[in-house]
């Protein structure tokens, strides 16, 4: 019998995929141990809020533009999370920056995942499409995604996991995107943090 769950928060903004693949991987058994008890969009058409919605999880959305203030914001987040209370945060597809307190209240609890073999293809303004644009301007080989702590930089926490990817003749942005997702992305979130539930039980 396993003792404790890990409780998950799931952060995100946009379509959801890898919300999708930590959904289906704690239904198929290849997440042991974990539950999501929250799922968190900053953006109010996220079609993530919807997969959410379809599997029975509480979803919600605090919007920057809601809040007068980027503090105002920061401390709605920080109060929903306190309230959710997780074991760990996944940001799965978040393109906020993230509130320092919570940073520092999550440290060593919040993971990220990003689209690239992080120390390349990171950073600042490198996000989504924009990594699989610079990759091919690069004209690199070998790319693929990182599971990382998060901590105060950009993409600069402590790396969990990494899975590498080929470039193919004839990729663009959106079939590099497309690949990266399939063959690391929706594999890598799901092994992280079945590793981490197992490592807590
Ligand atoms: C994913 O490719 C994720 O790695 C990336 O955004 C996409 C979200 O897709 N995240 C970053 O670039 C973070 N720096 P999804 O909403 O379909 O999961």
């Amino acid at each position: 019998m396993l003792s404790s769950m890990l409780n998950i928060v799931v952060m995100v903004s946009g379509s959801g995929t890898n919300l999708q693949a930590v959904i289906d991987g704690i239904r198929e058994g290849r997440i042991r141990n974990t539950r999501i008890t929250g799922v968190i969009s900053n953006n109010s058409n996220a079609y993530a809020l919807v997969r959410a919605e379809k599997c029975g999880i509480p979803a919600i959305c605090i919007a920057p533009k809601d809040y007068g203030s980027r503090e105002e914001f920061h401390r709605a987040l920080c109060v929903r999370m306190d309230e959710l209370n997780p074991d760990l945060v996944v940001l799965a597809g978040f393109l906020v920056k993230i509130p320092p307190a919570m940073i520092a209240q999550y440290r060593g609890r919040m993971i990220n995942i990003h689209p690239s073999l992080i120390p390349s293809f990171c950073g600042v303004g490198c996000y989504g499409l924009k990594v699989h644009e610079q990759a091919l301007e690069r004209g690199v080989k070998i790319t693929g995604a990182t599971v990382h702590y998060v901590d105060e930089g950009m993409d600069t926490g402590p790396i969990l996991l990494q899975k590498a990817v080929p470039v193919q003749d004839g990729d663009t942005p959106e079939s590099l995107q497309r690949r990266v997702m399939e063959e690391a992305e929706w594999i890598l979130l799901p092994q992280a943090i079945d590793m981490l539930a197992m490592r807590n039980k």
